[in-house]
């Protein structure tokens, strides 16, 4: 990953995911039910967002996997509002493959938001090889997708504004092809004051494998694990074991 990446929004992270967090605590919910306690792992954590949900779901022990510095300021604010969480939550520091030697031996539970596309192919299978033996026996791994699932040229996108007071935040972005798997993002986010005047532009630029919903059912048969549910208009599924 860009290690920067993170850094240029991390700001205003909260605030660009807010619409976001009902709907994809109802997705997480309805594909995990209750976890019936455990040990669950989040990797590529963010700010945190879905560790009280998925501590509401049972959780006992969480690890937050989260390499951005920026992100994890984020992360660790939300742990402190909630003594409880703060307890029961380990911060890991560096991101996958590092994370895994981190980690304990089994999982009950693993979600991954939003952060597939970030890991190169090596890392990927690395992480099907440790979910094929590392996740208990009806255990589940929740993956939600970002687009682009196949590779193509997004044209300069409009991707909405989100208020902080008095203030506006415009997302926009563009991806264009750089292989047969991987795009290039180009972000940008813009503040415009009360007057609408724009005050601050910024832009990051990452890449991104393109991953479909099919793509990791296949990947994942290779290590035992099916789709166990989908979540309803959403691209976010649970693998468990075969059989
Ligand atoms: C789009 S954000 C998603 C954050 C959170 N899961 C959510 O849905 O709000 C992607 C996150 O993945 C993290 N990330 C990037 N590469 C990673 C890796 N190799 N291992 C773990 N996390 C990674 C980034 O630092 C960032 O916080």
């Amino acid at each position: 990953m860009d290690e920067d990446y993170y850094a240029v929004n991390a700001e205003w992270y909260g605030a660009l995911v807010a619409d976001w967090q009902a709907p994809t605590d109802e997705a997480v919910r309805s594909l995990l039910g209750q976890c019936q306690g455990g040990v669950v792992v989040d990797i590529g954590s963010g700010t945190g967002s879905v560790l009280p949900l998925l501590r509401d779901l049972g959780a006992e022990k969480l690890y937050a996997v989260e390499p951005s510095a920026a992100m994890r300021v984020g992360l660790v604010a939300t742990l402190g509002r909630d003594r409880d969480l703060l307890a029961r939550t380990t911060v890991i520091r560096t991101g996958v493959p590092g994370a895994f030697d981190r980690l304990p031996g089994q999982w009950d539970v693993v979600t991954m938001l939003n952060v597939i596309g970030h890991l190169d192919d090596g890392t990927r299978g690395r992480l099907w090889s440790e979910l094929g033996n590392r996740l208990t026996e009806g255990g589940r791994f929740v993956v939600a997708l970002q687009p682009p699932e196949t590779v193509v040229e997004v044209p300069w996108t409009d991707f909405g504004a989100v208020r902080i007071g008095e203030n506006e935040i415009r997302t926009g972005g563009a991806a264009t092809p750089v292989d047969d798997q991987t795009v290039e993002w180009t972000m940008q986010w813009t503040l415009v004051n009360a007057d609408g005047e724009e005050r601050e532009k910024r832009t990051a630029v990452h890449r991104w494998r393109a991953l479909s919903i099919a793509d990791l059912e296949v990947e994942a048969r290779d290590v035992g694990l099916t789709i166990s549910g989908s979540a309803e208009g959403m691209p976010m599924v649970g693998f468990g074991r075969t059989g």
